[in-house]
């Protein structure tokens, strides 16, 4: 048998100073999602996430609650376990900073660059971020507070080691070039070869004014800096120090999956431990963007962050489980709210896929029986299914290996679209009517079948209790808990004569929050929202639309066409071609660098040869117009809503 690849993925280990919220969430379900795929895949994975213990953070938390800092931390770590659980989350591993395996590999490190002279005694006067553990000089603050989260900082003068950092700028800058894939998305690996050239300073990693860490042996008083000491754990969960085979096997992890608001100690201060420890660097680190609440950052001194175990028990893990690997999309801030939550398991989950499955099921019963029938080799609408079908495998295949969820899930939704638009097509209710079409209708109803087998095989690793809920109305699968990636491009597996059992909806629609969010938009007086009145859209229909700011960042008139433009525009971290019918109201060089609108999820249609990727917003009378633009500068990628 051939040997599996590893596959080494981390989490952040997040702090206990509180229980965790669904931004949280957000990072270990994106890293579960990867890890499941990956095992699918046949890869050898190993899949690491834990809590970040020590420092002065923890330290001074639980002393406010009047309490030892270990006792305060336990009933958290306790509830961290809890809620991966719940969220189905596959970790094999849970690394606690405290533990007795840990301070062996932390010590062990810092003694060897200590030994390098890569370490070495000064006097530390500078500022500190408790909340973000960091360090910072005058210079690098802004108006005197954090850079990094605007809160105030704290003096602090104390007899510290130094780590060296600034000596290893060239080689890390150097690294960063040559290994395009070491930070991601690209906009964060640019910011940071910014930083880095704006120049590196020693680090300072020993503190003497609190006693919740690490010690450093040689040096009674002093304990080890938290970072150093949390960076570490991802050495210590594979072995470092104390299972060499098993360092060998994982160590360099493929990819650390972090926040936006770590990247910095991700990719300058741990590659530069890990240099002067002479130890290779983790292949990738992603810094994803961040969930964000309608009114600003989660944060629990704003008392408004949002309980994950509550959303799963209202609406079911693989509904939230979905949402927030559709929400954020590629490396860019997404927006939690209760309202697009309910909207999206309506429209994607109970309209498209919940109606997919069980129209299909319902038309089993009713033309055949119950029993899928046999039926010939695909053709027409069919045979497009079938060949979408393996691209979509492929698409899903690239987009989860850049950890781009999102366009991974909307490739699956082209595919749920295309069955559900096939339905229609081919109108089986009209070809059970017709003596001669008995055939073209079995067709119809085995490819709505096998499509539903690779759709669900392709939502497993994002929801992953939806295979064993499609087996319990459609048994098309051999063992719904050890799907194989493989299973996905495979057509023609489902048995002839399977019976089908029509079950509750995959996704119950949510009628009752609906209805709340009805409510509440009616008593902020926003105008009349019933959907059934003819004419009017559900706030449902509406957040199908993604509006997105896009800067323009090259325009031109399209060739032998003299009413469009083709402009080229940036939302976020993609580049996308848009062709506008705006050639009469815009000279081209007037549209460069400004900020519009477009609608980024319109099908792409070609103009002229041209493929035109959304649409621009522009308001017009007939005779005058002008394109939509924000009021003021936010940043490219936006939602508009
Ligand atoms: O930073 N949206 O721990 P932490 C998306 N202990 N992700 C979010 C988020 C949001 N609104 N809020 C938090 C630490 N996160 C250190 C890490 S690693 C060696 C040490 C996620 O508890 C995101 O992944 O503050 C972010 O990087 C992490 O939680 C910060 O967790």
């Amino acid at each position: 048998m051939e040997a599996k690849t590893p596959f080494y993925i981390t989490t952040p280990i997040y702090y206990p100073s509180d229980n965790l919220h669904i931004g949280h969430a957000y990072t270990t379900v994106a890293a579960d999602c990867v890890a499941r795929f990956k095992r699918m895949q046949g890869f050898d994975v190993f899949f690491l996430t834990g809590s970040d213990e020590h420092g002065q953070k923890i330290e001074r938390t639980a002393r406010e609650k009047g309490m030892e800092p270990a006792d305060y931390i336990e009933g958290i770590v306790a509830n961290f376990k809890k809620l991966w659980q719940t969220l189905l989350i596959t970790n094999d591993d849970f690394i606690r900073t405290t533990e007795e395996r840990h301070r062996q590999a932390v010590q062990k490190i810092f003694q060897q660059v200590y030994e390098k002279g890569d370490i070495y005694k000064a006097r530390y006067e500078g500022w500190y971020c408790t909340p973000c553990e960091a360090f910072w000089t005058e210079r690098q603050l802004v108006d005197g507070k954090c850079p990094d989260c605007d809160r105030p900082v704290e003096l602090t003068q104390e007899e510290s080691y130094f780590f060296a950092m600034s000596k290893y700028a060239p080689r890390l800058l150097q690294h960063i070039e040559e290994n395009p894939d070491f930070i991601q998305p690209e906009s964060r690996r640019n910011e940071m070869v910014n930083f880095i050239k704006s120049g590196l300073e020693d680090l300072c990693v020993s503190r003497t004014t609190f006693q919740w860490g690490i010690p450093i042996p040689a040096a009674p008083g002093h304990v080890i800096y938290v970072w150093f000491d949390a960076l570490v754990n991802y050495l210590t969960a594979v072995g470092y120090g104390s299972d060499e085979e098993k360092f060998r096997r994982y160590w360099p992890a493929d990819v650390h999956l972090v926040g936006k608001d770590i990247v910095r100690f991700h990719t300058v201060i741990w590659p530069t431990i890990l240099m002067a420890a002479g130890l290779p660097l983790p292949k990738r680190v992603f810094g994803h963007g961040w969930l964000m609440l309608e009114g600003g950052k989660m944060s629990k001194s704003k008392g408004n962050v949002v309980d994950p175990m509550v959303l799963v028990e209202r609406y079911g893990v693989d509904a939230i489980r979905y949402y927030l690997l559709k929400e954020l999309t590629y490396g860019m801030d997404g927006t939690y709210s209760e309202d697009l939550l309910v909207a999206r398991i309506n429209s994607d989950l109970a309209n498209d896929l919940g109606n997919l499955v069980s129209r299909t099921i319902g038309m089993i019963e009713r033309y055949r029986q119950g029993r899928v029938p046999a039926a010939a080799a695909p053709t027409g609408g069919a045979a497009e299914i079938v060949h979408l079908a393996l691209a979509t495998k492929q698409e899903v295949e690239r987009q989860l290996d850049r950890l781009d969820f999102s366009s991974a899930l909307q490739a699956i939704w082209r595919l749920v679209g295309r069955a559900n638009k096939f339905i229609d097509e081919s109108a089986p209710w009209l070809l059970v009517k017709e003596a001669g079409r008995q055939g073209e209708l079995d067709m119809v109803l085995c490819t709505l079948v096998e499509a539903i087998r690779a759709i669900t095989v392709m939502c497993a690793p994002f929801m992953p209790t939806l295979p064993r809920r499609v087996q319990e109305q459609l048994a098309v699968f051999e063992d719904p808990d050890s799907l194989t990636w493989e299973e996905a491009g495979r057509w023609g597996t489902v048995p002839s004569g399977l019976q089908v059992r029509k079950g509750p909806a995959l996704f119950p629609r949510i009628d009752t929050a609906a209805r709340e969010n009805l409510e509440e938009a009616a008593a902020a007086g926003e105008p009349g929202q019933q959907p059934q009145e003819a004419g009017l859209i559900s706030i449902e229909e509406f957040t199908r639309l993604d509006l997105r700011v896009a800067e323009v960042l090259s325009a031109e008139k399209m060739k032998k066409a003299d009413k469009l433009l083709v402009l080229r525009v940036r939302l976020g971290d993609e580049e996308r071609t848009v062709v506008a019918g705006i050639a009469q109201h815009y000279e081209p060089e007037a549209l460069i660098g400004k900020k519009i609108v477009v609608v980024a999820n319109l099908k792409p249609t070609r103009l002229r040869g041209v493929e035109s990727q959304g649409m621009l917003l522009a308001a017009s009378d007939g005779e005058v117009l002008g394109v939509v633009v924000p009021d003021r500068d936010v940043p490219s990628g936006s939602r508009v809503k």
